[in-house]
């Protein structure tokens, strides 16, 4: 592990698709910390849809989908049933998605590669109902990090 970590430098390009990297952010989301930040996230949307007509939710920079079964929980507990769309640049996302749709069966998903410096896909867009609620935890904040660089 020390090997991989010694040679993820601030100026690297931080490689999302990378196992080891998913494995430390994985082992780091256990953390109390991210626990807070998940609760905050799955409180916030929650409310949100609770009280407003919302015809999808879309989730960005999606990673190993630790907040979005937290939501998903919630949205079952409730039961809420908005269409989910689940995006990341990083491809491993479509195998988050089979996932969540095995854990969450009563609720629908659809996973699209996005990289949020472009614009959307077509076929994303074609699938959304508004309004739309988008949410994200820990991706924006890399973008103004790589910018900053
Ligand atoms: C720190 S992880 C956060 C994962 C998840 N949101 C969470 O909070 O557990 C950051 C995620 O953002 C994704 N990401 C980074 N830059 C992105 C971009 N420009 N567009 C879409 N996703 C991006 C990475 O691939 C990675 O999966």
């Amino acid at each position: 592990m020390m090997r991989v970590v010694a040679q993820v430098k601030k100026e690297s390009d931080w490689d999302w698709a990378n196992p080891a990297i998913q494995d430390i952010f994985k082992n780091k989301a256990e953390s109390q910390l991210y626990k807070i930040f998940t609760n905050v996230m799955v409180g916030t949307v929650t409310s949100i849809v609770k009280r407003f007509k919302i015809g999808t939710l879309i989730e960005v920079g999606t990673g190993p989908g630790k907040v979005t079964a937290s939501l998903c929980e919630e949205m079952s507990k409730n039961n809420i049933k908005i269409p989910v769309i689940i995006s990341d640049r990083a491809p491993g996302i479509m195998n988050i998605r089979d996932q969540l749709q095995q854990s969450f069966p009563t609720l629908t998903f659809k996973a699209f590669i996005w990289d949020i410096r472009e614009i959307p896909p077509d076929e994303l867009v074609a699938h959304i109902t508004a309004p739309v609620l988008l949410f994200e935890r820990f991706c924006l904040p890399m973008q103004a990090m790589m910018l900053s660089t």
